[in-house]
């Protein structure tokens, strides 16, 4: 009930309150502030992947602006020798405006960081953009093999048969790369697992799905439940250090972080910046009411 309340008032409250809770998964606003966040945790041996804010644009000419900064981003984290790869979500070049748009942009961008030896991870946004996020990565992996991956709900009821088919996709010499995660937008029950044991469940049988089918992972999530289930079937099936990593939020459960670190498991963590934090932090908040415990926290427990 709180949760939810604070959910619909946050909008509304003053920039600097919502930075309070922000500062702590936002690397900042500029470029150089995505570089040094980047820095300090490439030198706890922690690898990166750069998300410059922004999502569901409402004009074709903001997507051209966003593909030119995120060309900008890459020439400056390839030339800095940062150990990372990036992050784009399909909606901030046109998704649901026009497709094909999109999809030159997309390609424009994962071209730039092919040419680098980078790699570009297309993340899933909500349902109506799966289908279109999917086609744009089977159209890309052809192209650029090595250097294009996509990310794949636990909580889609869809996922495990989407697997089934992109496992038919011929490899081009790289095994398909995905970033597994529980899902984070509000889907209805006909499409999405809504009971919270139910989508580990489901994440885990997505896991081994991968695993039994050579796919690389990225195993996205805080969730020490899953992240001791994903030891166990590494363990289990041999998986090689080289098919898998795991992932994190930046300024998420970092004892966590550093447990699977010291373990010897290569990690990576999802670094945000750009002047949209406020409308991405509200927005995250409205589509999910629970992470207001968090900002509750951030606020009065520090
Ligand atoms: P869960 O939500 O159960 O969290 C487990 C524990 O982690 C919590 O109990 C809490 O302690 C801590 N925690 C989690 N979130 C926290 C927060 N914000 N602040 C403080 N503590 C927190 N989703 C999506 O739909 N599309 C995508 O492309 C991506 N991309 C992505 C990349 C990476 C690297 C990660 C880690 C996650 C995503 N996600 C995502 C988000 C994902 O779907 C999911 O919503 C979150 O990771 C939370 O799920 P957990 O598995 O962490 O479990």
């Amino acid at each position: 009930m709180i949760n939810k309340l604070i959910a619909h008032v946050l909008p509304y409250m003053p920039e600097k309150l919502i930075w309070q809770f922000s500062k702590r998964y936002i690397a900042g606003e500029t470029m150089d502030d995505g570089i040094s966040v980047a820095r300090q945790l490439n030198a706890e041996g922690v690898m990166v992947t750069i998300d410059l804010l922004g999502e569901f644009i409402t004009k074709l000419e903001q997507a051209e602006e966003n593909k030119n900064q995120y060309l900008d981003i890459i020439e400056r984290f390839c030339a800095e020798n940062i150990k990372g790869n990036f992050s784009l979500k399909p909606s901030m070049f046109g998704l649901l405006l026009d497709t094909e748009v999109c999809y030159r942009h997309v390609r424009e961008i994962v071209q730039k960081a092919a040419a680098c030896n980078s790699f570009v991870r297309i993340d899933m946004e909500d349902s109506q953009c799966v289908d279109p996020e999917i086609d744009i990565f089977q159209r890309l992996k052809k192209e650029f093999s090595g250097h294009v991956g996509l990310v794949m709900q636990a909580y889609l009821r869809r996922t495990l048969n989407d697997l089934g088919q992109m496992a038919q996709m011929p490899s081009n010499g790289h095994p398909l790369n995905f970033r597994l995660c529980k899902g984070i937008y509000v889907e209805p029950a006909q499409i999405a697992y809504k009971e919270y044991q139910s989508v580990r469940d489901h994440y885990l049988e997505d896991l081994e799905y991968m695993f039994k089918h050579n796919m690389y992972v990225g195993i996205a999530t805080h969730d020490k439940y899953l992240v001791e289930g994903a030891m166990e079937l590494i363990d289990r099936y041999s998986i090689p250090k080289d098919m898998y990593e795991f992932q994190m939020l930046y300024g998420v459960t970092p004892e966590l972080r550093k447990s699977i670190v010291d373990r010897g498991h290569k990690m990576r963590v999802y670094v945000p910046f750009g002047k949209e934090w406020f409308g991405y932090s509200t927005r995250r908040l409205k589509e999910n009411p629970k992470m207001a415990s968090h900002i509750i926290k951030a606020l009065f427990f520090r």
